[in-house]
């Protein structure tokens, strides 16, 4: 167990105090046009005091057209630098590496709250529109100028979110991107936006700055294959430090197609990865399951629920160790107030399925 406090060094030679990790975590609790709320700041200041030596953002939009979400924090504009700033200030003093998560939610835009929607192709469904060539190039300028932002804001990297269906995720696939241009076609083409956005942050920041990139191996209108290929595509790019696999269970068996009954973690960790450092996520809820992972060859370990349920999922299992007993959903309103969820966070967390027990 030792090790999963040892300190975390990435090929930069920035190195966070342990291996965990707080997943991004979109949580609603900042409605005042994206600016840092305190209760977003507490919700992420009081991991930090509960050891996570990692600390991610939620997904926050490139551009107000990228918003997903009511009371989404955002970094598209100066107004949200101040709030950044202070929270990087604490992050800090609470000796945690902080990341921020930057996305477009793209055809998945809440229109209540984004004023357009776009896609790499028109889509009648989510009535969304095609982007043109020339705001391809301003999307990857608001991407990079989103990562030049983090960085002024003192964060320590990024993490460009190409997972989960979003703007990158569906330029990816070839069910929502029919583009006829550089950006559609082969697999290469589809990639270009993402590899153009890494190789631009890059440039405009400093090789101090961590970058790294959030993935999906299947679902999403993705092909488990090709995506295979992007993460050979990423561990062989120099622009970046880490690659996230976001599994949704890191335990799972792929269902059908060509890898069924194959591990789905196994189908990234069988592959030479060099320098970058690799973490996952999905299901990960106690230190058996850490064990697992890392007897896999995963290196720090990204927690999502078990960090909602448990701010001090790493102190207690450093202190307690063969003794911890962490908590499981579904857990009370008021535990997750203790664990300092606002009101708004709680109210988001209770629409997960047999996360809440008491549903207001
Ligand atoms: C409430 C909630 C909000 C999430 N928001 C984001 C997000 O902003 N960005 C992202 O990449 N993933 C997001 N995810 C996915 C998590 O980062 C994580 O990958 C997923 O919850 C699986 O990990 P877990 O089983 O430890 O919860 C979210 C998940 C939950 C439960």
């Amino acid at each position: 167990m030792e090790h999963l406090f040892k300190e975390l060094t990435f090929s930069n030679g920035v190195k966070a105090r342990n291996k965990f990790l707080l997943a991004p975590l979109t949580n609603m609790q900042s409605p005042d046009i994206g600016k840092l709320s305190n209760d977003e700041f507490n919700w992420l200041t009081k991991r930090a005091e509960g050891g996570f030596g990692i600390i991610m953002t939620c997904a926050m939009p490139v551009l107000k057209s990228g918003i997903g979400w009511k009371g989404q924090l955002g970094i598209y504009d100066p107004i949200h630098e101040e709030g950044h700033k202070r929270l990087n200030a604490e992050l800090h003093r609470l000796e945690a590496l902080s990341i921020a998560q930057i996305f477009h939610a793209g055809v998945r835009a809440n229109i209540d709250y984004a004023d357009d929607k776009v896609g790499p192709s028109a889509n009648l469904e989510k009535s969304a529109r095609e982007l043109s060539f020339a705001e391809i190039e301003k999307m990857k300028t608001a991407f990079v100028d989103c990562a030049v932002r983090a960085y002024d804001c003192n964060y320590d990297g990024i993490e460009i979110h190409a997972a989960h269906g979003y703007l990158i995720g569906q330029f990816l696939s070839s069910k929502f991107n029919k583009r006829k241009d550089v950006y559609g076609g082969s697999f290469d083409n589809r990639a270009k936006l993402l590899i153009d956005i890494i190789d631009q942050i890059k440039e405009k920041t400093s090789s101090s700055f961590l970058i790294g990139v959030r993935i999906s191996p299947e679902r999403f209108g993705l092909d488990t294959d090709e995506m295979i290929t992007l993460y050979k595509i990423l561990c062989k790019n120099k622009n970046i430090h880490f690659i996230d696999v976001s599994l949704w269970d890191s335990f799972k068996l792929v269902d059908d197609g060509p890898h069924k009954g194959k591990s789905l973690l196994k189908l990234f960790t069988d592959i030479d990865r060099g320098e970058k450092l690799l973490t996952v996520a999905g299901k990960i809820f106690s230190y058996e399951d850490i064990e697992i992972l890392e007897n896999n060859s995963v290196d720090f370990f990204c927690l999502g629920r078990a960090a909602i349920l448990d701010h001090q999922f790493p102190n207690r299992l450093k202190v307690e160790r063969s003794n911890f007993q962490p908590y499981s959903a579904p857990v009370t309103r008021s535990h997750l107030l203790r664990e300092g969820l606002s009101e708004t966070f709680v109210d988001y967390m209770s629409t997960w399925k047999n996360f809440v027990s008491d549903v207001a």
